[in-house]
């Protein structure tokens, strides 16, 4: 069958955020392309199966990143030195509008998809850029790599810069619904998203639209949510109606329930905000290096953890400096740590089981029955070469810590998505 096999190795997954499982020396089967589980011998079932031996090393699922700007990949680790409505206008507004150019476009986003296509990434939920043949660009270089993504074709029509700003409403949405027609059947792993920028990039009219057309199509939603003070407090007089930033979206039927939605940031949501954001089943996508990186503040992790949110992480290039989502787990737990010791000692902070469960199952489940080795769920898996690390005689829990700190796509040596070998 296709996408069927099992691989032998050192075996780490999440079974829940406290719950860890290592196995050494295991067998972890994958059947047409989902897992059926890990075991100390290959079962009798299985027997047929070929075994990929990666002895001596580490296989996890692959990693998400709920959260990630193609365009910005150009630019990460420049600028910053701005704070976030600033940091728009100086940098990355003029830098997205030379996605109109399709030439440009083909060249940068190359580079980036070559760059996750090699990193421990399996799945992602990208913004493009507001311009549609740049999108599509995008779509058909992701959609050769096999990683499994949603991205979005980015909607603005107000407080733009004249050069990065669609017209207004109409144009936006017409703009909108020729993306979709133009992709509809193209892809079997590159899917749309709705992507209305955040609320000051949208006027209600737009925001109206979008909601029917995501209704039409049946799409998830991606936005930003409550990531700086002045950016909130910008939201309130934009939509003075709001009961709070996230009921903005909730106005126009764009914030969970019946649409699935992924919202970056979430460090300035109030409770009443955070209760709406789990009433809806909304998705947090937690961006610790970008929240640092633009001043933004540190989210309450442990918060949103204990609440049983649904939250994984997100990289935010540009605002995060690097695609490496081992990079961001550490950041996710530093910056809790940070937020305990300076700003709410009843929030203690988060260890390594739960950042890697945040990667892996937290982020996945926007993707369905993803981000764990459980069976039934889509094999997503990462090996890891830990050699150059193994200095002691380190138990595979503590290795797999140190991979967590240590590791960048230069330790991969095999990479799968729902059971398809890519490297
Ligand atoms: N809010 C609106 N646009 C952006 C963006 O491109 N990056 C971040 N971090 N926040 C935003
Ligand atoms: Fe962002």
């Amino acid at each position: 069958m296709k996408n069927s096999f099992i691989i032998k190795g050192d075996i780490c997954y999440s079974e829940g955020p406290n719950h860890l499982v290592t196995h050494t020396d295991g067998y972890v089967v994958c059947v047409d392309g989902i897992s059926k589980g890990i075991y100390t011998d290959v079962p009798h079932a299985y027997q047929d199966l070929e075994v990929m031996d990666c002895t001596g090393q580490v296989i996890m699922p692959g990693l998400v990143d709920l959260h990630v700007h193609a365009p910005q990949y150009h630019f990460r680790g420049l600028g910053m030195d701005l704070e976030l409505l600033d940091w728009l206008n100086t940098y990355t507004f003029p830098h997205e509008a030379r996605y109109s150019d399709e030439a440009y476009a083909r060249a940068d986003y190359t580079h980036f998809v070559e760059e996750l296509a090699k990193s421990a990434t399996t799945r992602a939920v990208i913004f493009a850029t507001l311009h549609v043949p740049g999108t599509i660009i995008l779509m058909d270089y992701l959609e050769q790599t096999g990683l499994i993504t949603y991205v979005g074709k980015v909607n603005m029509d107000r407080n733009g810069i004249p050069e990065l700003e669609e017209q207004d409403a109409e144009t936006s949405a017409k703009a909108t619904v020729d993306w979709l027609e133009a992709i509809a059947g193209k892809y079997e792993n590159t899917l749309p998203i709705i992507t209305p920028r955040f609320i000051p990039s949208c006027t209600d009219e737009l925001m109206d639209k979008l909601s029917k057309i995501r209704r039409d199509y049946d799409l998830p939603v991606q936005s930003h949510l409550s990531e700086n003070p002045s950016e909130v407090a910008w939201v309130k007089d934009l939509v003075p109606s709001s009961r709070c930033y996230g009921d903005a979206y909730a106005m126009f039927d764009l914030f969970g329930n019946d649409a699935k939605t992924v919202m970056a940031h979430c460090v300035w949501s109030d409770a009443e905000e955070q209760a709406l954001i789990k009433d809806r089943g909304v998705f947090i996508a937690h961006c610790p290096d970008s929240n640092t990186n633009l001043a933004s503040g540190i989210a309450p992790l442990r918060q949103f953890l204990s609440d049983g949110q649904k939250i994984g992480l997100g990289s935010d290039v540009a605002g995060g400096s690097c695609l490496n989502m081992f990079q961001h787990m550490v950041e996710a737990i530093q910056s809790s740590k940070l937020r305990w010791r300076l700003v709410d000692d009843t929030l203690s902070p988060i260890g390594v089981e739960e950042a890697i469960y945040l990667a892996t199952l937290g982020g996945g489940e926007f993707f369905g029955q993803v981000g764990s080795f459980k069976d039934g769920y889509e094999f997503d898996a990462i090996v890891i070469d830990d050699e150059e690390f193994r200095t002691d005689d380190l138990s595979l829990h503590q290795r797999v810590e140190r991979i967590v700190y240590c590791a960048d796509a230069s330790h991969l040596t095999h990479k799968f998505v729902k059971g398809k070998q890519l490297f």
